[in-house]
């Protein structure tokens, strides 16, 4: 596939089928993951990848009670929320037959000294994000689809994810992102600002 052809394709998958995807497929994934570029060469990432029907379960329900929460803060009516539950509930939004929790490990560094706390801290988030990218771009090649999940990221969500895939304090989840093939007929989302609107020449 055409590289164009993939980022054109690329769009938020939020409703899969049921057909398992391999662990080789996943290999694959990351494989087109880690050669994402990496702050100072560090390659302080992890990809966990929630396979076992108990994990992904466990899992689900983190994703779901974030989705409520980000809802909830923009004070969602209650009718809108429980078509929400029912998206999540009865029509199995966001049910996928793999998800890929991707962390950094923060103790992993380059600059060393407390000033660079956060700028190291960003850094290894961008880098985990391009890592992101990667891997979606990847899964549309291969025909599958993804979606970012940001609201596992919630206080109180995130250390319980980080505790599911075995991971101590030290880790910080980046993203939580299923992958699976696509339920019915994918569409790309549009874009409201062109490339007018955002570029800035000088
Ligand atoms: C950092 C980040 C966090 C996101 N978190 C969520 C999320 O928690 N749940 C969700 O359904 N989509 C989430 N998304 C997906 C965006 O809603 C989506 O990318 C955006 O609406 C544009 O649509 P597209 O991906 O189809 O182009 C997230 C995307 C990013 C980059």
């Amino acid at each position: 596939m055409e590289l164009d052809d993939a980022i054109a394709k690329r769009t938020s998958v939020r409703y899969f089928s049921d057909e398992p995807v391999s662990e080789e497929v996943i290999r694959e994934l990351i494989g087109a993951a880690i050669r994402a570029p990496t702050a100072s060469g560090l390659e302080n990432w992890i990809f966990a990848v929630f396979m076992s029907e108990e994990k992904r379960r466990a899992l689900y329900d983190l994703i779901a009670k974030g989705m409520m929460e980000y809802y909830r803060a923009v004070n969602l009516p209650e009718d809108k929320m429980e078509k929400l539950r029912r998206r999540m509930y009865g029509e199995g939004m966001y049910r996928a037959p793999v998800y890929v929790a991707v962390f950094i490990d923060r103790r992993v560094r380059f600059l060393k000294g407390k000033e660079f706390d956060e700028l190291e801290f960003i850094w290894s988030v961008e880098s985990a994000a391009m890592a992101i990218q990667n891997l979606m771009l990847k899964a549309v090649e291969l025909g599958l689809g993804t979606v970012y999940i940001g609201v596992t990221n919630f206080r109180g969500i995130e250390e319980k994810v980080r505790e599911l895939a075995g991971l101590d304090g030290n880790y910080y989840l980046v993203g939580v992102i299923p992958v699976g093939r696509p339920k019915g007929e994918v569409r790309p989302s549009r874009r409201r600002r062109g490339v007018g609107d955002v570029m800035k020449l000088l």
